[in-house]
């Protein structure tokens, strides 16, 4: 017989949850209920990482992808779309601009590619990052995430490598689903398997080797996953031992494989993707966690109800405008709402308004991470 759940009150007060009470938070929906979980998240976010919200500038340096996963818009078989590649000279007044505004850490992202030109070109624009944004604010440079997919242990170590800011290094790499089923099934194409959930995985275990803050995180409601999968994956961020989470919902893109499924309304999308962030900082605690620009396309407050619900780290588009529309991993990204030049000034009094601060020239490390290398 099924054991019954204590009241919401109580099972939110526990510092560790079984099965049943997470899938029981997850699918909360009643006003109030959702509105004690976040409340619950909010302070849970307070005692374990503080007040201040990290941003990490997000640079999409390149559109070009060698891989074919399902549910993206910039898959590689996508034809209708012109191909971009930033210079390093681009990616370097980028970086430098983020500097100077205070952003002290930024992120490159793109496509999966693995051949050495692409592999040497990132060795030299984190070289060179590092030793053009040295200074009396950033005695280390920026810090960098990088989000470059599933790469071998020996071009991570050569990333590494070439990092001058090793203590703020850090690698975002989603395991998207830890049911090995959909998994599979969002990365098979042309009758083959592109990806294996264990060679996910093995790339995040080789970059804890290699001392990274290790971020993996997951698509929130893909056609066919269930409650109890999205528990699952909060179980499989505490067996990985993750550093820092970066979760959004799934969005359709017309371009990509998935579109025939369908997608989640946007409300209950929403409210799902909210109380798994807010789950997740029930159960994981000091760690970061990303608000997705995912959101945003839900509501136009999306971000900001993340840091309400437990979110710690945002991630400003910094990619310049023309390359923008070339980026659309799901329909209706917004692109132009993080504006450098106007919108951000913005977004610092939505931010204020939910009783966080911006960590300005701040690396905001992973508590967890901290912890467990001894700084
Ligand atoms: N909807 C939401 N997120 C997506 N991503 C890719 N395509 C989509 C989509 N259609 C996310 C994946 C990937 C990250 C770079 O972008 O989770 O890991
Ligand atoms: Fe390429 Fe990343 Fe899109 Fe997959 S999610 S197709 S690896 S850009």
């Amino acid at each position: 017989m099924k054991k019954k759940l204590e009241p919401l009150e109580v099972i939110l007060g526990k510092a560790e949850f079984s099965d049943e009470e997470i899938v029981y938070l997850l699918s909360l929906s009643d006003k109030e209920d959702v509105k004690r979980l976040q409340r619950a998240a909010f302070d849970r976010t307070s005692q374990s990482v503080g007040h201040k919200v990290y941003y990490r500038g997000l640079i999409e340096v390149s559109n070009i992808c060698t891989v074919n996963c399902r549910y993206c818009g910039i898959r590689k078989s996508n034809h209708h779309l012109s191909r971009y590649q930033m210079t390093k000279e681009e990616i370097l007044s980028q970086a430098q601009w983020a500097a100077q505004q205070g952003f002290a850490n930024i992120c490159l992202q793109a496509g999966e590619r693995h051949d050495e030109k692409f592999v040497s070109f990132i060795c030299e624009v984190l070289e060179e990052i590092h030793a053009c944004t040295v200074s009396s604010i950033l005695p280390d440079g920026l810090g960098i995430t990088l989000s470059l997919g599933d790469q071998t242990k020996h071009t991570l170590a050569r990333w590494k490598y070439s990092s001058g800011n090793p203590n703020n290094l850090r690698y975002l790499a989603r395991f998207e689903t830890s049911n090995e089923k959909l998994f599979n099934f969002l990365h098979s194409a042309c009758g083959r398997y592109e990806k294996k959930l264990d060679h996910r995985l093995l790339c995040l275990t080789h970059l804890k080797e290699l001392g990274y803050q290790v971020g993996t995180g997951v698509m929130i409601g893909i056609p066919g996953q269930t409650l109890q999968d999205l528990c699952n994956d909060i179980r499989m961020f505490q067996k990985i031992d993750a550093d820092m989470i970066g979760m959004g919902p799934y969005l359709m893109s017309e371009a990509a494989d998935l579109c025939s499924m369908g997608q989640m309304p946007p409300k209950p999308l929403l409210q799902l993707t909210l109380n798994m962030i807010a789950v997740t900082r029930l159960v994981m605690h000091n760690i970061n966690i990303a608000a997705a620009t995912a959101l945003d396309v839900l509501a136009p407050d999306g971000r900001i109800q993340g840091i309400l619900h437990g979110c710690n780290v945002m991630m400003p588009n910094l990619s310049p405008q023309r390359y923008r529309a070339g980026y659309q991993l799901y329909d209706h990204k917004p692109s132009l709402k993080d504006d450098p030049t106007n919108g951000l000034t913005n977004f610092e009094k939505l931010i204020n308004s939910t009783g966080r601060q911006i960590g300005w020239n701040q690396s905001g490390s992973s508590p967890r991470w901290l912890v467990r290398n001894g700084l």
